[in-house]
Parts: structure tokens; C-alpha cells; sequence
């Protein structure tokens, strides 16, 4: 980040204004210093350009401690325009790349032939990968022209997106994330099963003592919301599309607004993420447990996350060999 900065950005010196937006930005403190690294980037870049230091703005004493910028939050969604046409630099992505606007036509309806009962897309099934594919390469188009419409005119602007992927041919399913969700897909059906086996015996108790009719009404009111549970989970999934890096180029380069300056992996040297059960569970709820928590319910994703930690650890070999994901920093210029 820092070397394409130092390289690619070009500075506006005449008006000594710069701007950095974060698209997906972060609810705590994440934000900050994802806005710090970047501006500490600039600034080295401006000493080095200019032999001077950048001036700072004594009124940006209001925001936390050591801030030498302004701050504002814009409501709206990252696929359409969000910010005034040429008002900023640099524009950062964190880890919201990999979202669609909406679940592909006909995914979540049990009818449709490209009905997924999974959760995501697992890659095994090729029409609903496609469906996928189609509606993240439209979203992302959308994405990119509103970007480059909002970065300052001429070439230069920067996009610098950090993100999850996967190697080419392999499928998400195969890898630890993609296995992980599958473990939620799963917690959630046993829940969903678990409520099955409390309607099934309260049938027997009432059978035993035909009398109690009131039994008998809880009995048929627990069917049906058993029902609506399963229902609930074959019809929920979460719009998302974790592409291929060929896939991920192929977009960007059908959008001429941008060139592809550095496409590079992030290696951490203890790998890509920590192959700990918990750890893994907490991870995926704090990136999808409100979007899971809005359709289920607090207490059942609360259930859901504590199977799934218990799935990791039963099945954590599965974990062990899974493919290795691809974790990107890929910027883009402006042309
Ligand atoms: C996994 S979090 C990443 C947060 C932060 N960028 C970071 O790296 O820590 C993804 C964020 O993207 C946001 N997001 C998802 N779809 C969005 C959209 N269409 N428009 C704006 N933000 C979106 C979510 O609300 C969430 O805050």
C-alpha cells in the first residue's frame, strides 16, 4: 500500500486538500486506523515531494486524539454513488469486496431451478455459481463506475482494495471459510431439527393423555413453527460472492475506468487465519452474525455460533486440509 502510494497517487499540491474514503468502513475503531495507515502514507509522500511537512489543522482536535483529519459518515450503498462527483484521492475497500447488492434471482426460491439451499456459494453447484458470478460482476461494475466518478478528475485517484478470494479452481467449500459457513448451515438445520424432535415427542405425551387438548394445540403450533424454522434456514442466504482472482480481474479489466497497478497476496506469517475452532467461529460471527442475527433471531444465531465452534473442533482435520483461501491487496488507478 505504502509503495503504490509512494508510486501511483499523484498529489494535488494546489489545493493542499486530501481526501480518503473508506467504502464499508469499519463501526469502531478498525476505521481509524485503517484512514491513519493510509494518511501516514500520503504524508510521507508529501515530505518527500515537497521537502516540507504536511501542515495540520488545529480545529481536528474535537475527533480523537492525534487526528489531523475530518471525519464524516455518508448513509448508502457502496454500488451506487454515495459521494459528490471528484471529491476524494484515495478510496480504501476492507473486507467488503466480496459483497453483492441482493441473492441472485431464484437462489432463495424453492421453486426456481437455481434454488441453493446452501447458505453461499459453495462452488459445486456451476448454474448457481454462475447465477453468483453474473450478479456480483454487475454490482461490482456499478461499484467501480460510481468510484470512478466520486475520485478526483484525470488519472492518478486510487482504489486500494483488501479482501478474501480463491485461487483459481478451487471452490469455497473447499476452503476453511467456506467450510465454516457450512458448519453454520448445518448448526442451523440441527436447531431447526432439534425443535422437530420437541414436536414429536410432545405428539407421543399427547396422544398418551388425549384429553388435554390445549397439548395438542401447542403440539400443531410447534409443527408449524417447526416448519417456518426449516423454512427460514433453506431461505435464507448471504449475499456474497468470494471470487476467483481470474474472476476478479476479468471484472476490473471490463470496466476501463481503472487500471490494475499491483494484484498481490497478503501472507501472514501465520497463515491466513489461525486454524483455532473458536476462533474461527467468532470470526465468521463477527463478519455475518448481523445479517444472521436479523433473519433468526439473537438467540439462535447465539445457539448456532456455540454448534459451530463444537462442529470445528469435531471436524477440525477437515479444517487442517482444507484448499488455501487467497487473501488481495489489489490497487487500482484511475485512468
Ligand atoms: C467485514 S466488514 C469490514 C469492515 C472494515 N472495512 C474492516 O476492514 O474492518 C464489511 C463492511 O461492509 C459493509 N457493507 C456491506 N455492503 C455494503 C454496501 N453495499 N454499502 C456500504 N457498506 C457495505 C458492512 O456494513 C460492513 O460494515
Amino acid at each position: 500500500m505504502n509503495e503504490a502510494i509512494s508510486a501511483k497517487l499523484s498529489l494535488d499540491l494546489i489545493s493542499g486538500r486530501f481526501t480518503v474514503a473508506d467504502f464499508g468502513c469499519a463501526s469502531g475503531p478498525n476505521t481509524f486506523v485503517a484512514v491513519q495507515n493510509i494518511i501516514d502514507a500520503v504524508e510521507d509522500k508529501y515530505r518527500k515531494a515537497t521537502g516540507q511537512n504536511p501542515a495540520e489543522n488545529i480545529e481536528f482536535q474535537a475527533l480523537p486524539p492525534g487526528r489531523r483529519y475530518y471525519s464524516a459518515g455518508v448513509p448508502g450503498s457502496f454500488f451506487g454513488r454515495v459521494l459528490p462527483k471528484h471529491s476524494f484521492h484515495i478510496g480504501v475497500i476492507s473486507y467488503a469486496f466480496h459483497f453483492t447488492s441482493k441473492n441472485p434471482k431464484g437462489i432463495t426460491d424453492r421453486d426456481s431451478p437455481l434454488w441453493n439451499r446452501d447458505m453461499h456459494c459453495t462452488g459445486f453447484n456451476e448454474a448457481v455459481k454462475k447465477a453468483y458470478l453474473d450478479q456480483y460482476s454487475a454490482d461490482i461494475k456499478n461499484l467501480l463506475y460510481a468510484r470512478a466518478e466520486e475520485l478526483v478528475p484525470g488519472p492518478g485517484g486510487l482504489m486500494l482494495i483488501f479482501g478474501s478470494g480463491l485461487r483459481d479452481g478451487v471452490k469455497m467449500s473447499e476452503t476453511a471459510k467456506g467450510i465454516v459457513i457450512d458448519f453454520n448451515q448445518a448448526s442451523l438445520d440441527d436447531l431447526a431439527r432439534q425443535k422437530g424432535h420437541v414436536a414429536k415427542s410432545l405428539r407421543k405425551y399427547c396422544l398418551g393423555i388425549p384429553m388435554i387438548v390445549m397439548i395438542k394445540n401447542r403440539v400443531s403450533s410447534t409443527k408449524t413453527r417447526l416448519l417456518k424454522d426449516q423454512d427460514k434456514v433453506d431461505s435464507f442466504s448471504i449475499p456474497l460472492y468470494v471470487a476467483e482472482e481470474s474472476e476478479l480481474r476479468k471484472i476490473i479489466k471490463e470496466n476501463v475506468k481503472f487500471t490494475i497497478e499491483a494484484f498481490e497476496d497478503i501472507n501472514h506469517p501465520n497463515g491466513e487465519f489461525p486454524l483455532d475452532p473458536k476462533i474461527l467461529a467468532v470470526s465468521f460471527r463477527a463478519c455475518c452474525g448481523a445479517l444472521l442475527s436479523a433473519h433468526f433471531g439473537l438467540d439462535t444465531v447465539r445457539k448456532a455460533f456455540e454448534l459451530v465452534e463444537v462442529k470445528a473442533s469435531e471436524e477440525f482435520s477437515r479444517i487442517q486440509n482444507a484448499k488455501p483461501g487467497m487473501q488481495y491487496l489489489i490497487v487500482l488507478r484511475k485512468n
